[in-house]
C-alpha cells in the first residue's frame, strides 16, 4: 500500500465493488431467470448504493452445469441472459452511471460443450485437439492416471470412448485446459481483448491459482484429506489442513505467475487502465501477495473473512496479518464476507453481526466487495433437495448441500414471493419470509440493513479514501472490543457478550444499530459496530 491517493488510473485500489449474480438479479422477460436487460433496469439501484464498480458472474454461452462457470463460448452471451447488444447497452449504462464494469474470465476450464472439447472428443489420442486439454492414458484400462478428487466430489478424471481420461478439477462437464499449450493463452488473450473492446474495465479471474498442474501422473498421498482440506464446509484441525494444503499439486504452482506476467502486458496494451482480481485461495495466505506484484495482477481476493467467526481476536489476527502483508507492496487488500460460493454472512454470523462486520470493514484500507443481496441482509434460503442445482450437490449424492442457498434471486418489491424478481416462476424459489427484506420494504427504513449500507458508502470515500494513517485499538480485545482509527475517524466493533461504554463522541457518522448517548459516554451494544469522530 505504498502508492498515494487512488487516482482514476487506479480506481480499484479503494473501490467498493458489487458482485452481481446475473441469473438471480432481475428477470426482464418473465422466464424466471435474471438477464442482462434486467441488470440494466436495476443499475440505478446499484449506483444509488454508492458503489464504484460492478462485477458480473458469467453470462457467457454455457450449458449452465455450474452456474455459467462452464463456458462454451467466452465471446458470446448465453441466450438466457440476452445477447451481445444487451451486454454492450448494459456496460454503457453502467458507465453513464459512473460504475466501472468487471466481468468474469474462467481460464482453468471450458465447458464440455466448447467447440475445442467437442473436437477433442472426436480426435485421436495424441492429436493437437486433445493437446489443449489434459488427456492421458489411465494406469490401466479402468484406473485413471492419478487419484485426484474433483473439488465437487468424485474422481477428477473421466474416461472417453477410446479409453483415455481427461482431467477436470471441477465437474466432469468442465475439462481443464492445458496451459502448457500456447494456443490456450492466445485464445484467452483474444477473449480479454474482445471484452475490453466491448467496454469492460477489468476481469475477475476464476480459479486463478489453478492453471498449472504438477505431477499430473502421480498419486497424492492423501487425496480424500486434501479434498476435505480444500472444502470450507469441512471442519479440520488447522495444522492438519495447513499441511495438506501445502501439498496440493494443482494449485498455486510457480508457473501461474508467468501466465499473469504475460496477461499484465496484455492488460497494459489497451488505451485505458484494465484491472484484474484473482480468485486464488493460497496457503499460506502470504503467497497471495505474489499475485499482485507490480508486473502481475491488481488485486487478489482475501477469503479469510468468509470463514472467520465474529470474534474480535480472530478478526484482529486475520485483518492485521493481511494489512501487514500489504504494507510494503504497491497493492491494496480486498475484503469480502459473502459471495456466490459460500453461505451468506447473515446466516453464518447472524443478521446484526453481519451488518456490524460490513461497517467495520468498510473503514479499512483497500477494496470491499459486496455480494448482491448482502446489502439487504439476506440469509441463505432453505431449499428442497429437488430444487438444488449445484454440481457439488449432485456429485456428492447430496452429502454436500452446495451453494444454491446463497444464489436465490433478489427480492425487490411487493407482498408476495417472488417479490418482483420475475413475473414468471423463479429458477429457485424465494422464501415468503423475505417480505421484510425486499428493497421496497427497506429503502426508507432507517434501522434496516440497506439504509446502513447506503449511508456508510455515501460517506466512505470522503472519510477514508487515501487516508494514510491507521492505528489499532486492541486495549479491550479481551472484552470483544476491536477498534481502529483512520483518517481521524474511530471505528469500533463489539463482538463481546455485553454492551460497553465508549467515550462520548461529537459526531456519530454511522452505526449498525441504535445506540444510546449518555453524558460523557455512549453505549456500543454487542453485535454492533460504529464510526465516530472525536
Ligand atoms: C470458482 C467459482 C465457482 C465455480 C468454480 C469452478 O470457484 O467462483 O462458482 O464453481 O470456480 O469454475
Ligand atoms: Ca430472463
Amino acid at each position: 500500500m505504498t502508492s498515494p491517493k487512488a487516482t482514476d488510473d487506479k480506481w480499484w485500489q479503494e473501490a467498493v465493488i458489487y458482485q452481481i449474480y446475473p441469473r438471480s438479479f432481475f428477470d426482464s422477460n418473465g422466464d424466471g431467470e435474471g438477464d442482462l436487460p434486467g441488470i440494466m433496469q436495476k443499475l440505478q439501484y446499484v449506483a444509488d448504493l454508492g458503489v464504484d464498480a460492478i462485477w458480473l458472474s458469467p453470462f457467457f454461452t454455457s450449458p449452465n452445469k455450474d452456474g455459467g462457470y462452464d463456458v462454451a463460448n467466452p465471446r458470446d452471451v448465453d441466450p438466457r441472459f440476452g445477447n451481445l447488444a444487451d451486454a454492450k447497452l448494459m456496460i454503457n449504462k453502467a458507465h453513464d452511471l459512473g460504475l466501472k464494469v468487471l466481468v468474469d474470465i474462467v481460464p482453468n476450464h471450458f465447458s464440455a460443450e466448447h467447440e475445442w472439447f467437442k473436437a477433442a472428443l472426436v480426435a485421436a489420442p495424441g492429436s493437437k485437439e486433445r493437446a489443449r486439454f489434459h488427456f492421458h492414458e489411465g494406469k490401466d484400462d479402468r484406473t485413471p492416471p492419478n487419484n485426484w478428487i474433483s473439488l465437487f466430489g468424485g474422481p477428477a478424471w473421466t474416461q472417453v470412448a477410446d479409453g483415455q481420461y481427461y482431467l477436470h478439477l471441477f465437474d466432469s462437464s468442465q475439462p481443464d485446459l492445458n496451459w502448457e499449450n500456447p494456443e490456450v493463452d492466445e485464445d484467452f488473450k483474444e477473449t480479454i481483448s474482445f471484452w475490453v473492446k466491448m467496454g469492460v474495465d477489468g476481469f475477475r479471474i476464476d480459479v486463478a491459482h489453478g492453471l498449472v498442474k504438477e505431477n499430473i501422473r502421480s498419486d497424492h498421498h492423501d487425496p480424500q484429506g486434501l479434498s476435505d482440506a480444500l472444502r470450507i464446509d469441512v471442519d479440520m484441525e488447522i495444522e492438519k489442513r495447513e499441511s495438506l494444503l501445502a501439498s496440493v499439486p494443482f494449485f498455486d504452482r510457480a508457473g501461474v505467475h508467468e501466465i499473469y506476467r504475460s496477461w499484465r502486458k496484455h492488460f497494459d496494451s489497451f488505451d485505458k487502465p484494465i484491472m484484474a482480481v484473482a480468485e486464488a485461495w493460497v496457503h499460506p495466505p502470504v503467497n497471495g501477495v505474489a499475485y499482485v506484484r507490480p508486473d502481475e495482477l491488481h488485486q487478489i481476493f482475501n477469503f479469510d473473512l468468509l470463514i472467520a467467526p465474529f470474534e474480535a481476536k480472530t478478526l484482529y489476527r486475520l485483518i492485521n496479518s493481511t494489512l501487514e502483508m500489504f504494507k510494503d507492496i504497491d497493492a491494496y487488500p480486498t475484503w469480502a464476507i459473502s459471495n456466490h460460493d459460500s453461505p451468506r454472512v447473515s446466516s453464518r454470523l447472524g443478521a446484526e453481526e453481519a451488518r456490524a462486520l460490513a461497517l467495520f470493514l468498510f473503514g479499512l484500507p483497500g477494496s470491499s466487495y459486496i455480494y448482491n443481496g448482502q446489502e439487504l441482509g439476506l440469509p441463505d434460503a432453505e431449499l428442497a433437495d429437488s430444487d438444488r442445482q449445484d454440481p457439488s450437490f449432485i456429485r456428492t449424492n447430496g452429502e454436500t448441500k452446495g451453494r444454491d442457498g446463497a444464489r436465490v434471486p433478489m427480492p425487490w418489491s411487493g407482498q408476495e414471493t417472488p417479490f418482483g424478481f420475475t413475473s414468471g416462476k423463479p429458477w429457485l424459489p424465494l422464501p415468503a419470509t423475505w417480505l421484510d427484506l425486499t428493497v421496497e420494504s427497506q429503502i426508507n427504513d432507517e434501522q434496516g440493513s440497506l439504509f446502513l449500507y447506503r449511508s456508510a458508502l455515501a460517506q466512505r470515500a470522503k472519510l477514508f479514501r487515501g487516508a494514510r494513517d491507521f492505528t489499532w485499538d486492541t486495549s479491550r480485545i479481551e472484552e470483544g472490543i476491536l477498534g481502529f482509527s483512520r483518517g481521524g475517524i474511530q471505528v469500533y466493533l463489539n463482538s463481546g457478550n455485553k454492551s460497553v461504554a465508549l467515550p462520548a463522541s461529537e459526531l456519530i457518522l454511522a452505526s449498525s444499530g441504535s445506540h444510546r448517548i449518555l453524558n460523557s459516554e455512549f453505549e456500543l451494544k454487542q453485535g454492533r459496530a460504529i464510526w465516530f469522530m472525536q
